[in-house]
């Protein structure tokens, strides 16, 4: 059985109560049922994190890579949230295991403020996902299912 990570960054705990009319309405712990359903559909095995800390992000990144290494990973999908923007670490994290990953954005970044339509991780992608709502997070497990 494969494994997918679902890695969430800062502030995405706060789902539920953060700008509901951006993000919904839908709690985390809601997101993770979403995507453990999604998971079972598939037959892949879930792995679900949030950290508000850029280098806990990294780590899960090199363990997700040494699953690929045994090519025992289906995939990443990350939502990085704000270091989408900033962090040329989680580039390096990605490109350095080599993981599939999906860049995964609930709100449209592009039709939002200028300073997030840049994203660092989007170069080492293999997909960018954004504007679903916390449905996106099912549709990217359905997507590494597909690859
Ligand atoms: C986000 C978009 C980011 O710009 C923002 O900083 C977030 C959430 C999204 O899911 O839409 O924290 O990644």
């Amino acid at each position: 059985m494969k494994t997918v990570f679902v890695l969430n960054g800062p502030n995405l705990n706060l789902l539920g109560t953060r700008e509901p009319a951006v993000y919904g309405a839908q709690t985390l712990a809601d997101v993770e049922q979403l995507c453990a359903a999604a998971c079972a559909r598939h037959g892949f095995a879930l792995r679900f994190h949030q950290s508000n800390h850029e280098g806990a992000l990294v780590d899960w990144i090199h363990e997700a890579g040494r699953l690929h290494a045994q090519n025992a990973l289906a995939g990443v999908v990350l939502n990085a949230g704000a270091y989408t923007h900033t962090s040329v670490a989680l580039l390096d994290a990605i490109k350095g295991t080599g993981v599939t990953l999906i860049e995964l954005h609930i709100s449209n970044v592009h039709a939002r403020e200028s300073f997030r339509h840049h994203s660092y991780i989007a170069a080492a992608a293999k997909a960018v996902m954004c504007g679903f709502g916390v449905k996106g997070y099912a549709l990217a497990i359905d997507g590494l299912a597909g690859l």
